[in-house]
């Protein structure tokens, strides 16, 4: 893989600084709120696949904002297929620690849902996700991402042909109180997607391993599956594939759903720091393994566009 301090992209005026050398960059000189020329658009999706998460500082989006942009790069979903929306725009998911919290700290916890690639219980789990934070801890709260394409191209010959011809289940969690009982069995969403994945634009390998999803191997017994997963798990977030975003209000984050796992927060449950952030996430494709297969569907429907 090449590196390159890109400075700036002719033409558009963005200026790319990367943050580390594999993943993850701050993207100045856009106005996300205001109206994007193509080459804008086309210089972000650019730098989206190269960096596989962009940043954006001091952004002044409301969730009408929000979700223009998201327009600008592909079909916004529904703000959650499982948790809905209790926002007055229908695309935008409210990632909020008060919430969680509400029902104490082991709850909140358990809430936030550790590494993950959103959504990866659906057959076809979305492309990209655009978050903005609107109150943001003085402190704490950072969100850190992994490149899941470096992940699979650092695994050794061996592994990498073992796990080419694997694929795994992928479902929301066993219930974890009434409400989370009530909205995960509404809509029991679960797939089976290939452990490695192709990425549909730039042809990478992508080790498909969202954790907080992937519940067992296919065609493995159980202690082999968690045992190999656990192996997979551990490397798929080596500290040098990974990008950690210190954010502030009005900051911006886009990542490639395709390609990337993230972690929300968990250290700001030990302080009174509240954090309020928004989510909006774009309809994705049905992900192809190596051999060509695609995904298969095991519970629930495909996530289609939210209607306008
Ligand atoms: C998410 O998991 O999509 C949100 C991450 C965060 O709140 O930092």
């Amino acid at each position: 893989m090449t590196t390159t301090t890109t400075p700036t992209v002719p033409g558009d005026g963005i200026e790319i600084r990367p943050m580390s050398v594999h993943i993850g960059a701050e993207l100045f000189g856009v106005d996300l709120a205001g109206d994007l020329s193509a080459a804008q658009v086309a210089a972000i999706r650019a730098a989206l696949l190269r960096w596989k998460v962009v940043f954006f500082r001091d952004q002044a989006l409301d969730h009408a904002g929000h979700v223009r942009l998201a327009r600008r790069f592909g079909a916004p979903t529904p703000a959650h297929v499982v948790f809905g929306t209790d926002e007055d725009h229908p695309e935008v998911y409210s990632i909020a620690k008060h919430r969680t919290a509400q029902n104490g700290r082991a709850a909140a916890l358990r809430c936030w849902t550790g590494w993950h690639t959103d959504i990866t219980a659906a057959i076809n789990p979305p492309c990209a996700s655009i978050l903005r934070g609107q109150t943001v801890p003085p402190y704490g709260g950072d969100t850190q991402w992994t490149n899941l394409a470096l992940a699979y191209d650092r695994l050794s010959e061996p592994l990498k042909r073992l796990v080419e011809g694997l694929r795994a289940v992928h479902r929301f969690d066993a219930p974890r109180d009434e409400d989370y009982a009530r909205k995960v069995g509404a809509r029991d969403l679960a797939a089976e997607h290939p452990l490695v994945t192709v990425h549909p634009e730039s042809g990478e390998k992508v080790l498909y391993v969202s954790p907080a999803f992937v519940k067992e191997i296919v065609g493995m017994e159980a202690r082999e599956g968690q045992a190999l997963l656990e192996l997979l798990w551990e490397h798929a977030v080596s500290s040098e594939f990974t990008v950690r975003f210190r954010w502030a209000p009005g900051s911006v984050a886009f990542w490639d759903n395709r390609a990337t796992a993230h972690l929300a927060p968990v250290d700001i449950f030990a302080t009174d720091f509240d954090r309020q952030f928004y989510r909006v996430t774009l309809n994705g494709e049905v992900p192809v393994g190596v051999d060509g297969r695609p995904s298969r569907l095991l519970s629930g429907d495909p996530i289609e566009p939210q209607s306008t």
